[in-house]
């Protein structure tokens, strides 16, 4: 069976679970769902970055050591992908044994490969990027690009890795490996990247101790990104020596797919794959770059004070409602500006008029006109060759990490399936052969519609699988396999139930 492996980034604790973080996640989860209906053995990681100097402060900021303050934030992340139904099968910790385990094997290996070495380093750093900035990179004044505000100056002794090495062995990995990154766009920023020059990273701080320290030089400890980028690593066994864990290591790794921010490209696609291929371990096949929902046109963030909780959106149009949003709303990708109107006008239009109406259409003309028992579809219906059309663009959609043209291929569907139910009006005919053939179909396609919407909208599909009258989890169902235009729902009995997404007042 093949295997896929999808991980979000694990997101910082000195923050509150926002709908920016929610973002990625949905999207990531989204992923992962499609990949189970594919029938694929599927491990999506999730999880928190815990060290550092950033919640160093934080954590003094709250007078609380920093694993007592960690640990009362982290579940709050747990807690917040739960009840936006994530479907991660791990959550991992920086600062569970495991992942020191694994930080420490790769520093070794990275040591021993001759690419870690000892300098001095004096720079620009942003404390809460946790990177240093050169000076074209700053804002004018010596202010953070992404913060906006000042610098500090640092002098330090630290460890370094050789990046500038791997220039050349990263371009031809990547030409290698055509759609490693997508979208494309985002590609090539990468590319660029790593073609406009790479200089040596720090790896090590005398002067920070919440972190895993060096195996070699105790004295330094390593921080932020060759701690945080090894959690997925760390998830798999990477570093341990019992037996399960190298089986699940060589099982699991490289990953399939990273969903990240586009503010952690850099890291991602370019210092990640060098740090690898230091160490010997095959890279990542995929990165899968998204955009940042602004609020207001402003990256979302506490200190802009802009933030948005996924719960303050739940409120008013649900987990499923959110999830939709976010998916179909923006092309995974570009930025996408979110706005309480855009959410309500996307949940009337797509869920409420055209997926809710098309099911309490259907039970109800099934319960008037069929005896509420699902006819057959008809094997040469108009509907068939829209499904199967719906199914191909979806497979491709998907594959392609872009949910947003999934959906869109799901909703042309929904909207058929409503055409054909308009043009031929059941509700006004005598009860008979021809209602029983109009019912069998729009029936059929709204079973594939809730199998290839599932991964959006997990809930309402598997409350719409019930009242169609089928057995077990939408969730178990196969793609292509079972969404092939069959007739499967036919002969089940089919209830009307309350409306699914109550429309709500603009
Ligand atoms: N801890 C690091 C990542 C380490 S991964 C090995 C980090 N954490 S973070 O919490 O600050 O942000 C993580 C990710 O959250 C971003 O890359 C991005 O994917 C997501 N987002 C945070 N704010 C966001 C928006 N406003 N919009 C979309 N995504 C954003 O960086």
């Amino acid at each position: 069976m093949s295997r896929f492996y999808a991980t979000t980034p694990i997101y910082y604790v000195n923050d509150e679970p926002h709908i920016g973080h929610a973002y990625t996640t949905i999207v990531a989860d989204a992923v992962s769902r499609w990949h189970r209906l594919l029938g694929e053995d599927v491990k999506f990681l999730t999880g928190t970055d815990e060290h550092g100097l950033k919640i160093q402060q934080a954590a003094a900021a709250a007078g609380l050591d920093p694993k007592t303050f960690a640990d009362g934030i982290a579940p709050r992340f747990a807690a917040a992908w739960d009840s936006l139904d994530i479907s991660n099968d791990d959550f991992i910790r920086t600062t569970e044994p495991r992942h020191y385990t694994a930080v420490t094997e790769l520093l070794q290996r990275c040591y021993d490969a001759g690419d870690i070495e000892l300098d001095y380093y004096r720079g620009k750093y942003c404390v809460r990027c946790e990177a240093y900035y050169t000076d074209d990179e700053l804002l004018p004044v010596d202010l953070c690009p992404i913060h906006k505000t000042p610098v500090d100056v640092l002098e330090e002794e630290n460890y370094f890795f050789r990046l500038s090495r791997f220039e050349q062995r990263l371009l031809d990995w990547y030409e290698a490996h055509p759609g490693a990154i997508v979208p494309e766009f985002r590609g090539n920023e990468a590319l660029g990247l790593i073609r406009s020059g790479l200089k040596d990273f720090s790896v090590s701080r005398t002067s920070l101790t919440w972190g895993v320290p060096l195996p070699w030089d105790a004295k330094h400890v390593t921080y932020v990104w060759f701690d945080a980028l090894t959690n997925y690593m760390s998830a798999v066994g990477f570093g341990a020596t019992d037996e399960a864990s190298q089986t699940a290591f060589e099982t699991w790794w490289p990953a399939d797919v990273h969903f990240i921010g586009k503010d952690i490209i850099r890291f991602h696609c370019v210092y990640w794959p060098a740090m690898l291929m230091s160490a010997g371990i095959e890279p990542t096949r995929r990165y899968a770059v998204g955009g940042w929902l602004l609020v207001d046109n402003e990256k979302m963030s506490k200190s802009t004070g802009n933030v948005v909780t996924p719960l303050d959106m739940v409120d008013t149009v649900g987990v499923d409602g959110l999830r939709y949003y976010v998916l179909a709303d923006t092309p995974y990708g570009n930025d996408g500006d979110f706005t309480r109107d855009g959410i309500i006008g996307r949940y009337n239009s797509d869920l409420a008029n055209n997926l809710g109406n098309l099911v309490s259409r259907v039970a109800t003309v099934v319960g008037s006109k069929c005896g509420g028992i699902a006819p057959a579809a008809s094997p040469d219906s108009p509907l068939a060759a829209a499904a199967s059309d719906a199914v191909t663009a979806a497979i491709t959609a998907w594959d392609e990490i872009a949910p947003h043209r999934g959906l869109e291929a799901t909703w042309s569907l929904i909207r058929a399936t409503n055409a054909y139910l308009e043009a031929n009006e059941p509700w006004k005919a005598e009860p008979g052969p021809a209602v029983d053939v109009v019912l069998g179909d729009a029936v059929e396609a709204l079973r594939i519609v809730t199998v290839l919407a599932s991964p959006a909208i997990p809930a309402t599909t598997q409350r719409i699988w019930e009242r169609l009258g089928l057995d077990g989890l939408v969730s178990d169902q196969r793609v292509p396999g079972d969404v092939e235009w069959s007739g499967a729902a036919a002969g089940r009995p089919v209830t009307k139930g309350d409306p699914l997404f109550p429309r709500i007042k603009p």
